[in-house]
């Protein structure tokens, strides 16, 4: 966990409450470990998430909270129940198409023409902060469509993954019900997916197949270092809850691990704008990515 502590800002609640500072360093700590930062307006939320493991502990008070959290024997434990609480999972299936139309007619075209001229006809995805799993089964649902078509002859893996220990388990089950499908077609439902009841559809073996699931925090440098040769890298709707300094470190992991001409796609509401200027802008059809230049592959990249 390379991520310095955030300074202590000044935090003046909403209210005329004070703030318990114990709070103030349980933010802090979430920030080391995470890059998560709660800003001030956001402190209400923090307590909230944080009285919710205090309850389940029979905790009454913020300190002695902070001291499960540091210095009690299960504090690793403890702090990765807090970040399942904390961390947010909003998502669903086929959330953003126009990206995937990028990759069916500009990206992946390109991507294979570039490897093509090597032996190894592989292509690997990452869905970084990939919540209970909607955007990773999308993808595979996506690449097994292309199979026989762009993908002739080539083999794909997926890597999905999160810090969130709950939804990582909800996404290997793979069952979703009708808020996470609203976006897919039934044909899509019956070659991918089998009923479980309930109301209830379970991804298929054949849909699973790509896809293997692990536990990364995005701010683990030790883990970041160790993810290269990517072609595409997924990272939506995870960095807006990050401050700029956690962003930069993550967005330079994710340069180092692509391969010069691969991709990041961002959520459509972010930008790497005053973030980093090592990747291209590329405009598609409804959606923008990142480009790795490829003369980074002659030292031309700035890492
Ligand atoms: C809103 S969801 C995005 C899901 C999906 N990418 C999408 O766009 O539909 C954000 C996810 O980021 C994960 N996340 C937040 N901070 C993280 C970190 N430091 N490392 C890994 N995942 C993180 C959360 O657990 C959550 O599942």
């Amino acid at each position: 966990m390379a991520i310095e502590i955030a300074k202590a800002k000044p935090v003046a609640p909403p209210d005329s409450t004070p703030v318990d500072p114990a709070y103030l360093k349980i933010r802090d700590l979430i920030y080391r470990i995470s890059g998560i930062y709660y800003s001030e307006e956001k402190h209400y939320l923090l307590k909230s998430r944080c009285e919710r493991r205090m309850a389940a502990l029979r905790v009454t008070s913020a300190p002695e909270y902070f001291e499960h959290l540091t210095i009690r024997g299960n504090r690793d434990a403890e702090l990765r129940l807090l970040l399942n609480e904390i961390t947010i999972g909003e998502t669903y299936m086929f959330r953003h198409p126009a990206q995937l139309e990028a990759l069916r007619n500009v990206i992946l075209p390109s991507i294979l023409q570039a490897k093509g001229l090597i032996s190894l006809k592989r292509l690997r995805f990452w869905c970084a902060g990939c919540s209970t799993g909607e955007e990773p089964h999308t993808l595979a649902m996506f690449l097994l469509e292309e199979k026989d078509k762009l993908l002739a002859g080539w083999s794909f893996e997926i890597l999905a993954t999160d810090l969130n220990d709950n939804s990582l388990e909800a996404a290997r089950a793979g069952i979703y019900g009708e808020y996470a499908l609203r976006n897919t077609s039934d044909a899509m439902r019956r070659k991918y997916f089998k009923d479980v009841g309930n109301q209830k559809l379970q991804g298929n073996d054949l849909l699973k197949a790509p896809i293997r699931f692990e536990r990364i925090n995005l701010s683990d440098d030790s883990k970041m270092l160790f993810q290269k040769g990517m072609d595409v890298i997924f990272c939506c709707n995870v960095l807006i809850y990050f401050d700029l300094a956690s962003k930069r470190r993550v967005v330079q992991h994710f340069y180092s691990n692509l391969l010069p001409g691969g991709y990041l796609f961002l959520g459509n509401a972010e930008s790497l704008f005053q973030v980093d200027d090592s990747f291209r802008l590329v405009h598609f059809a409804g959606v923008t990515a990142y480009l790795k230049p490829t003369a980074a592959l002659a030292g031309g990249g700035k890492k």
